[in-house]
């Protein structure tokens, strides 16, 4: 070949580029148009302006693609002006393993039920937005969901007792919204291990269910509910569990009746109707953190491990609590 005529090729693929920059390109045409959909749907706002019809959608923002197959695995909305409900066309990405629409205070409307559709999702993070409506039902069926977290939201009505049928859940993250009605008693019947359970500030009611005494949790957070009776279950001395934040709610019960893990590093119970005293047991735990203030707990707080170490208000405001860091016993 002369070098006029590969010259000529070359100028000839050159072209052929740029008429058709589709040859090369990796996104599934049907990912693609899904995608487009979903931009328009959200009116073209511009944290989306690398989605263009002409690039490759394996190189856009907010979006990743399998490695292998090409296939959209990842769709990630963070921190941007966008505004509207989430729309149906997330549902039509069947690849989907991240789904996450983060700090987007103008995202509003309901959970979209399409997501049902996703039977690969793994990680579904919609928080800090302004979603309403209830905790779908539907999320029992994404039987591959390992992470999810629904926190700070608008959403309401009680937790559907069919999350515990999700096999592979890490952690339950439910905090910050307006839910209410009682922690179910499925919960004590996690088909996975869910190392963390997070349902604080919201308006739950009704007792701890008795079945939670088969978990063991690495974190609990109840704080800031409206939640009554005994929660001495969740504690166990064979769990191993490290944090247990129960604070600001109704509890009632005996502190001295309960068996704390030895994992146990930080525990919150302030504002509650806790009576009894505090345990011996406690000087032998590796506390980092303890708050038992607001309560009715009465007695000397027992003399050693970290329990001096602590600021008199992890223990003020009891009924009759005495010793140091507080006011010597009479
Ligand atoms: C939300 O919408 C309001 C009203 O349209 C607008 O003023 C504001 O900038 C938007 N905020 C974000 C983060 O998109
Ligand atoms: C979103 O939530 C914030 C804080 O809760 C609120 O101030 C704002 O008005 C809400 N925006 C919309 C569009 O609902
Ligand atoms: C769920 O995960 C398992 C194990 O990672 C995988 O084999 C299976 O294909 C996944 N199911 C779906 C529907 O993606
Ligand atoms: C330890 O845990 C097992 C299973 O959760 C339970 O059956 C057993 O009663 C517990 N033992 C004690 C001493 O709490
Ligand atoms: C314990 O909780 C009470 C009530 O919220 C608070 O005032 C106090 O500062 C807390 N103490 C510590 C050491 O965190």
């Amino acid at each position: 070949m002369d070098a006029h005529a590969l010259s000529i090729l070359c100028i000839t693929l050159l072209i052929s580029t740029l008429v058709h920059p589709t040859i090369s390109e990796l996104c599934n045409p049907e990912d693609k148009r899904v995608l487009l959909q979903i931009k328009r749907a959200f009116n073209d706002p511009y944290i989306l302006a690398s989605w263009k019809p002409d690039a490759d959608c394996c190189g856009w923002y907010c979006v990743s693609c399998h490695p292998t197959t090409h296939r959209i695995n990842s769709l990630t909305i963070f921190a941007g002006e966008l505004s509207g409900q989430i729309p149906p066309g997330v549902g039509d990405l069947p690849y989907l393993e991240t789904l996450e629409f983060h700090k987007l205070s103008n995202l509003t409307g309901p959970l979209q039920p399409s997501i049902a559709k996703l039977k690969s999702l793994k990680f579904l993070r919609v928080s800090w937005t302004n979603i309403s409506g209830s905790v779908p039902d539907f999320l029992s069926q994404l039987k591959n969901l390992t992470f999810l977290d629904l926190s700070f939201n608008d959403l309401t009505g009680s937790i559907p007792s069919s999350l515990s049928l999700l096999p592979n859940l890490d952690a339950i993250h439910l905090d910050r919204n307006k839910l209410t009605g009682p922690i179910p008693d499925s919960f004590g019947a996690f088909h996975s291990k869910v190392p963390g359970l997070y349902l604080s500030h919201n308006q739950l009611s009704g007792p701890i269910p008795a079945s939670l005494a088969n978990m063991d949790f690495n974190v609990v957070d109840l704080s800031r509910n409206k939640l009554e009776g005994d929660a001495s279950i969740i504690f166990g001395s064979n769990k191993t569990t490290q944090s247990v934040d129960l604070s600001r709610n109704l509890l009632e019960f005996d502190l001295s009746k309960a068996e704390f893990p030895e994992s146990l590093t930080s525990l919150d119970v302030n504002h509650n109707k806790i009576r009894g005293s505090l345990p011996t047991e406690l000087t032998t735990l590796n506390l980092q953190y303890l708050n038992v203030s607001y309560n009715r707990l009465c007695g000397e707080i027992p003399v050693g491990g970290k329990l001096q170490s602590f600021d008199y208000t992890s223990y003020f405001h009891n009924r009759c609590l005495c010793g140091a860091p507080l006011e010597s016993c009479k």
